[in-house]
């Protein structure tokens, strides 16, 4: 299994491109499924869970072809509306091939995506929200196997903010016969990156990026091109790099405008932060501030930089409180920065976070995706060397990480 070897110490500085967002180029790439024509996706980034999204749809019967950062995807074909465990256990956004197959096909049988290191994650919501469009929908021997003669426009209210939930649902409703409203809808900017993608492909959405979305059913969907969006993730990741190494970075091809929350906390903790056009440019102090938070569904702060600002309150001036709200176990990255020397206690779904003066540094153990990233970032500032390993838990979601931080100066190296 491969491992990133770090010398820590190094001050970030420099300027490198941001990818596209993994979770809007994963729903996305699923829309092609409602249509017989081919659509085609720009700015696609080259991640391990997107090979295996294109893997499972060719699996159906959908021609894939990929150039860089452009893929074509033609579901004219497609003759085989299922999804096997062997190819959801790897990746769970898999179900989000249950509601355009069920609203094109009028059947799907998908597994079960099961739970993984953060969480039960189960897809309950899903499955409410088919059955109140129509669908009979039964879960045995590990799969869920929805059917239906075509779905019916009706009023879906989740029991909670669930972004693929919401993205499932939206996707299954625009073949719909009549209007499906969603309340209590993700506002996530990846949910509004779909909803464009799809309207572009014919759909009739309204109210995406609110917690009420209205879709009106139609007969088809049609060919299309769509450029995905900026990975908010990615970027914020690269921030709290920056950051806690007091570096200087200019990140291209994003926005600030889908961090808010983000930006805010790096700006309590001391950074200098300066949104441009399509670029984000930090410089950071010699010494962070500890800063507190608590993740919530979009615009508040995002579970998924939770882990990374873990790591950056363990080198900050001062005591951080960390709540996490959205996720039951998504707290694995502090025993790991707990051998690095970080000062953590954690009670429940809060961490409590002392800044230490300098981490050394040690082996550790990626266990979910940010969680690698978090541990990434304590490397950089740790004193000696840090070996990260099962580090295929960061090809998931980033791309070209090592290549990345090293262009901004980072001493990484992957041990294969
Ligand atoms: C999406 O996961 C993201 N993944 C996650 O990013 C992200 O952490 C999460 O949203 C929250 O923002 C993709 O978009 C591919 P949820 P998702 O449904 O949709 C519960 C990363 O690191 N729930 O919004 O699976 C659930 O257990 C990943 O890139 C139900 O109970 O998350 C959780 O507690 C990690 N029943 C909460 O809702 C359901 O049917 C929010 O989950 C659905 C969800």
């Amino acid at each position: 299994m491969d491992k990133l070897l770090i010398a820590g110490g190094a001050r970030l500085s420099g300027e490198i491109a941001i990818s596209g967002a993994k979770n809007a180029a994963l729903p996305i790439l699923c829309s092609a499924l409602l249509t017989r024509e081919p659509v085609t996706y720009t700015n696609v980034p080259r991640l391990n869970d997107i090979g295996t999204l294109l893997r499972l749809l060719e699996q159906m019967g959908v021609k894939v072809s990929r150039e860089d950062d452009t893929v074509t995807l033609d579901a004219s074909g497609v003759d085989n509306p299922v999804a096997s465990y062997e190819m959801v256990k790897t990746m769970r956004a898999s179900i989000l091939v249950l509601g355009p197959l069920v609203a094109r096909f009028g059947e799907a049988r998908v597994s079960l995506p099961g739970g993984c290191a953060i969480g039960a994650r189960p897809v309950d919501q899903h499955i409410k929200g088919l059955q109140a469009m129509g669908a009979t929908v039964t879960v045995e021997h590990g799969y869920v196997h929805a059917k239906v003669p075509r779905l019916k426009g009706a009023r879906i209210f989740t029991d909670m903010v669930t972004v693929t939930g919401t993205e499932n649902l939206m996707m299954a409703a625009c073949l719909a016969d009549g209007e499906t409203v969603i309340e209590n809808a993700a506002r996530e900017p990846e949910v509004v990156d779909l909803a464009n993608c799809l309207v572009a492909m014919g759909a009739q959405i309204s109210g995406a990026g609110g917690d009420v979305i209205r879709i009106r059913g139609v007969q088809a969907l049609h060919g299309a091109t769509h450029r995905v969006m900026p990975d908010r993730i990615e970027t914020g990741t690269y921030l709290c790099a920056a950051a806690v190494t007091g570096g200087e970075v200019r990140l291209t091809g994003t926005s600030a405008s889908y961090l808010d929350a983000v930006i805010d906390k790096l700006m309590d903790a001391g950074c200098e932060v300066i949104a441009e056009r399509d670029a984000i440019r930090l410089k950071a102090p010699a010494r962070l501030t500890a800063v507190s938070l608590r993740t919530s569904p979009y615009p508040a702060f995002p579970t998924d930089m939770q882990a990374q600002f873990m790591a950056l309150n363990a080198v900050a001036d001062g005591t951080a409180v960390i709540r996490e709200t959205i996720f039951e176990n998504r707290f694995m990255h502090a025993v790991e920065l707990q051998r690095l020397g970080a000062d953590i206690k954690i009670d429940g779904n809060t961490a409590f976070v002392k800044g230490v003066e300098r981490l050394q540094g040690a082996t550790v153990m990626a266990t979910d995706l940010r969680a690698s990233a978090s541990l990434i970032i304590a490397g950089l500032v740790a004193e000696g060397e840090t070996t990260v390993e099962r580090i295929y838990h960061l090809d998931r979601g980033y791309e070209r990480l090592e290549e990345k931080l090293g262009a901004l100066g980072a001493r990484v190296t992957r041990l294969r």
